[in-house]
């Protein structure tokens, strides 16, 4: 099955990340709002839940957030006692409001400016556990020019660094499960859903978030 990538727009580019995160600093400095949690909290924390629920997932796991924004999946992560995390986004502003919000809360998470698209920044992560993405995929296949190239750059990178029993989790508010599963066909099978709310309209259900956890 073959689909059309998504039209282009400006939430797929850098200049428009770095602008919202300075305001988003500024709001967090102005009155403590940590900003923007991506598809509504619930979302984050049905995936947080299946995490928690996972005999063999362990506190001490190594846990990555691709394009981690103002890292509150991580705080979450971090408040449940997980020790080894790390949020990377190419957004240095993101990774600066990111870090004083763990700073503030006393919560030991590391964060880096890193370019999910460059294989030699990626590679020099090492591999993790967990790998988890909740918009950032969505936001690179938003990017105006050439998509499928980068969608596929990110695809690959995010495979070198998932350990052979990691699971890769990810949330996506633009791609259908079926879509997922199409395109990280080869490099990521299907290993389950994380059920999402459905809606019904004309007679077909869907639903607004797919969050799907995938193993290599
Ligand atoms: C929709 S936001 C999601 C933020 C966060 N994951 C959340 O759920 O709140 C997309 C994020 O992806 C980041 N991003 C987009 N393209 C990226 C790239 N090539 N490398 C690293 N981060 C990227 C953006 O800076 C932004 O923080």
């Amino acid at each position: 099955m073959d689909f059309p990538e998504l039209a282009g727009s400006e939430l797929g580019t850098k200049e428009y990340w770095e602008q919202s995160y300075e305001r988003e600093i500024q709001n967090y400095n102005d009155h403590g709002d940590v900003g923007e949690i991506w598809f509504d909290e619930d979302s984050q924390i049905r995936v947080i839940n299946w995490i928690l629920k996972r005999d063999e997932i362990q506190a001490d796991y190594n846990v990555i957030d691709l394009g981690c924004g103002n890292g509150m999946f991580l705080i979450e992560l971090a408040r449940e006692g997980f020790k080894n995390l790390l949020g990377v986004d190419y957004s240095p502003k993101a990774i600066e409001l990111a870090a004083s919000i763990a700073k503030d809360q006393e919560l030991p998470i590391e964060y880096k400016v890193v370019d999910l698209l460059s294989e030699k920044s990626m590679t020099e992560l090492g591999t993790f556990n967990i790998v988890h993405d909740k918009g950032t995929y969505d936001a690179i296949s938003l990017n105006p020019d050439n998509p499928k190239e980068k969608r596929e750059k990110y695809i690959e990178n995010t495979r070198r660094i998932l350990s052979d029993e990691g699971y890769f989790i990810i949330t996506s508010c633009n791609w259908t499960e079926e879509e997922l599963i199409t395109s990280f066909q080869g490099k990521f099978e299907k290993f389950c859903t994380i059920p999402t709310p459905t809606f019904r309209f004309g007679g077909k259900e869907g639903s607004v978030v797919t969050s799907v956890v995938f193993k290599k």
